[in-house]
């Protein structure tokens, strides 16, 4: 049974007498999915926010808000966001929760992205930077809106590994993320998105020295400057602590990769569109501040939770030691893991 299936199940069976149906519904032991019961969500939904008129910082700040993004960014204040992430639904017939989103023309999907993207304007910093994740049906869009307010300085493609072959097309296996920031002058911590490789070539200089590489205990490698080109990353399946039950949720990795470059200790990062809080969570592993918004309410009691499971310094799978691993490279990190905590809320 998936891991999306075991939640539904567990609450279609809450309040029944029939235990031992539950059990039978009790996930694998190496089922780390992220759940939400009906008591949690009920504790959660009290700690979101809801605002409905012009907030400050300090009341939005660190905050799951829930809402429609439209509308609610008029109420946040002028030049706050030092990072902008963006994650909408693709131009994909696709249902997130209650919400089913159509596939539409590119025009008006673009149309769509417009009515969203132009108000965002106000609320970023002169130095703030923009990522806006598509796929290929969406990315022209994205582009033709992303450079009517910003500067678009790279389009990356990751490798998005998972999934049923096409029988008659290609297998969609790549997303499109699009770099874009507000002006020249902008935060990009080139030194702490390092990938860390296995050296196939290992080329020595005159002296019998390693050229560029390190022979160390995790054998031959070399910590590369990053590409626009990610293939280290595994879309969230159910064995890993970060995964829940949101259709469409983006692997940690690919945030602190963009946090990391983009954004500074303290600096606040913004996604509208929260899903299950992927961009909050991480932003407070890595010590950001974070504004997020969600309309869905069980996505974003979700996203509740996974704030606060997440620790300042928790683990993000495949980033240890400061460098970004190759795909299921990494050793364990060293750090103490927030899952421990999870069930706190209703000791
Ligand atoms: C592609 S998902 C984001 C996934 C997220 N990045 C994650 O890692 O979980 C898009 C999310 O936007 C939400 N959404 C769609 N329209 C919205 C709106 N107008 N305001 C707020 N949230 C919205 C959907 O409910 C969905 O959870």
């Amino acid at each position: 049974m998936a891991a999306r299936d075991w939640t539904v199940a567990r609450e279609t069976c809450h309040g029944r007498r029939g235990y031992c149906i539950i059990r039978v519904m009790t996930p694998a032991p190496r089922n780390r999915t992220i759940g939400l019961t009906d008591d949690e969500l009920r504790e959660y939904q009290k700690r979101l926010t809801t605002i409905g008129g012009p907030q400050s910082l300090s009341a939005v700040v660190d905050r799951v808000i829930h809402g429609d993004t439209t509308g609610l960014v008029d109420f946040l204040p002028d030049r706050c966001v030092d990072l902008l992430f963006l994650d909408p639904p693709y131009n994909l017939t696709k249902e997130f929760g209650d919400l089913r989103f159509n596939k539409t023309t590119s025009s008006a999907y673009a149309g769509w992205v417009d009515s969203w993207l132009a108000p965002l304007v106000r609320v970023l910093k002169p130095g703030a930077s923009i990522y806006i994740c598509g796929d290929w049906r969406s990315s022209s869009a994205i582009q033709s809106a992303a450079e009517r307010h910003f500067t678009v300085r790279s389009r990356i493609t990751w490798e998005r590994e998972k999934g049923r072959g096409a029988k008659a097309n290609w297998k969609n296996a790549s997303e499109d993320l699009w770099f874009c920031t507000m002006g020249d002058s902008y935060t990009f911590n080139v030194d702490q998105v390092r990938l860390r490789r296995k050296v196939l070539a290992p080329y020595v200089d005159a002296t019998g020295k390693p050229k560029d590489w390190t022979d160390g205990a995790a054998g031959r490698y070399r910590d590369t400057g990053p590409s626009n080109l990610w293939t280290d990353l595994s879309v969230p399946f159910w064995s890993m602590p970060e995964n829940t039950e949101h259709p469409t949720q983006k692997p940690e990795k690919l945030l602190a990769r963009i946090v990391l470059a983009s954004s500074n200790a303290g600096d606040v990062v913004l996604d509208p569109f929260l899903g299950s809080g992927t961009a909050a969570a991480v932003a407070k592993k890595l010590r950001r501040r974070f504004i997020g918004i969600e309309s869905n309410l069980r996505f974003a009691c979700l996203a509740q939770k996974r704030v606060e499971l997440a620790e300042v310094g928790g683990a993000i799978q495949g980033l240890v030691d400061g460098v970004f691993w190759e795909r299921n490279s990494a050793p364990p990190p060293k750090v103490r893991s927030a899952r421990s905590d999870q069930n706190r809320l209703l000791d």
